[in-house]
């Protein structure tokens, strides 16, 4: 059986702890009779370890007073959406309604839900915060004590982050918004209202990445005059670089292997790449970093790859034989390029433990290695809006493609191997308007 089934078997054979205020476990409303079944609607599945599939179900609806059910009209895949597709992330049950970015219009409204209307546009936030416990009341919204009470992650992480739309039943079991509808808990909380100048295909990119990569820069410290430099040139590691030059950094210097890199050459002319596959005989990240930096190194380095990502056999065979979940490959580049007491963040997602770190650079040299976390975007939304409305950032600048929801398995794989160019998507449902002026028009697969 694979890890992440076993992982759901002793959850489901340990029990919940009691510390969730909302239902766990909804992940699809076929799978648990929540839904309405006079109503049909169709969302993407995760139906076993790389697969998915278009499935149809009943429309969701209101289960507790603080519900909406949102009519989807965008949605999107996310980098960690492949953790889950591969199963790296655990805990994952046939017919789990996957999606953690969306946006749409409210539809039904649960009625303790006072500062919503029904037909009004929202973003949802990729966290299902309750608003009212200990970080909550600090806008730490990603690490709700009250949205998700999975006891393994409980133990293996001492402690819990918030419930996670579509991420699985280690973060709480809740469909997600690949799909046509879905519910929303704590509505009043975690959708915020998007102005009429801000169209879905900017505006929903609030529910995670911008929030993500933002919080990825300022939380690792990135000051005026720093260079940067970012592991993984995918939308979070572009939309970070972005962020960096924006906060003052002097130079970003992104590191990746494909053609997303000559994409950020194209679309993010002030940002260096180095490309690890070119390196000559005898380089590596740390001594080309190195050359690049003034022979010391960058001031800050963020990850924003996956712990996943194996380069070499050695940590390849130690996860394929369960002896790490995760490769310290990139964080031990990123350790030994920075400066001595430069900075290090982690925001690509990491499972579990991994082998042969460096914790004798990290020590002598006085590096400082940061969890970024799940990102709390709620802390950040409503002023990235604002920056959006105001042109300073540009979300369109990552997008690469806009399909359909009936087409999204096909995408998933496209994505998964960075076939056809693509990256950032826009998924339309049937209640999508008309493609937003500047953004990709419809590719169907
Ligand atoms: N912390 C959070 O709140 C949060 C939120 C969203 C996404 N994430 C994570 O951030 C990461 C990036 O997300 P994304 O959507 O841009 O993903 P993505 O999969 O589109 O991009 C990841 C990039 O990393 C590159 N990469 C792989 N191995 C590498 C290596 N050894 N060195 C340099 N680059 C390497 C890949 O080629 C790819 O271009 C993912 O792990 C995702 O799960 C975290
Ligand atoms: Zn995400
Ligand atoms: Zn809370």
């Amino acid at each position: 059986m694979a890890t992440s089934q076993a992982a759901l078997k002793a959850e489901q054979a340990i029990g919940h702890g009691d510390n969730a205020t909302t239902l766990q476990d909804m992940s699809n409303p076929s799978l648990y009779s929540s839904g309405d079944a006079s109503e049909k609607m169709k969302a993407l599945a995760w139906m076993g370890k790389n697969k998915v599939e278009i499935v149809e179900c009943p429309k969701p609806k209101i289960l507790e007073p603080r519900d909406v059910i949102l009519k989807i009209t965008g949605s999107t895949v996310c980098g960690s959406d492949l953790h889950l597709l591969h199963g790296t992330v655990v805990e994952m049950q046939k017919g789990d309604i996957l999606g953690h970015e969306f946006c749409g219009v409210v539809d039904a409204i649960g009625p303790g839900v006072k500062n919503l209307k029904k037909g009004q546009r929202v973003v949802a936030s990729f966290q299902i915060a309750c608003g009212e416990c200990y970080y909550c009341k600090q806008k730490l919204s990603s690490q709700c004590e009250k949205t998700n009470a999975n006891t393994l992650m409980n133990a293996m992480y001492g402690g819990r982050t918030a419930g996670m739309f579509g991420y699985s039943h280690f973060t709480g079991g809740f469909a997600g918004g690949q799909a046509e509808y879905t519910r929303v808990p704590y509505a009043d909380v975690n959708l915020l209202p998007l102005p009429d100048d801000v169209p879905d295909e900017k505006g929903l990119y609030l529910s995670d990445v911008l929030g993500t990569s933002w919080h990825a820069v300022v939380d690792t410290g990135v000051k005026k005059g720093d260079v940067v430099a970012i592991w993984g040139a995918g939308p979070i590691g572009q939309m970070a670089a972005d962020f960096s030059l924006l906060n003052g950094a002097s130079r970003v210097i992104m590191i990746d292997q494909n053609w997303r890199l000559e994409w950020v050459q194209k679309k993010y002319p002030n940002v260096d790449i180095l490309d690890f596959t070119k390196l000559g005989k005898g380089e590596s990240v740390t001594s080309k970093l190195k050359e690049m930096c003034n022979n010391r190194g960058p001031d800050v380095s963020i990850e924003c790859a996956a712990g996943e990502y194996a380069k070499g056999w050695a940590h390849y065979f130690e996860m394929l034989l369960g002896l790490e979940t995760d490769t310290s490959e990139i964080v031990n580049e990123m350790i030994t390029s920075t400066r001595n007491f430069g900075r290090c963040g982690i925001t690509g997602v990491y499972a579990g433990f991994t082998n042969h770190f460096n914790i004798g650079s990290l020590m002598e040299r006085g590096i400082r290695l940061i969890g970024n976390g799940q990102a709390p975007v709620q802390l950040y939304w409503e002023s990235l809006l604002k920056m959006i409305q105001e042109g300073k950032i540009d979300p369109l600048r990552m997008v690469t493609h806009r399909v359909r929801l009936e087409d999204l398995d096909k995408v998933y794989y496209k994505f998964e191997n960075k076939e056809d160019g693509m990256q950032k998507v826009f998924v339309e449902t049937r209640f999508s308007r008309p493609a937003a002026p500047g953004s990709p028009s419809l590719t169907r697969y």
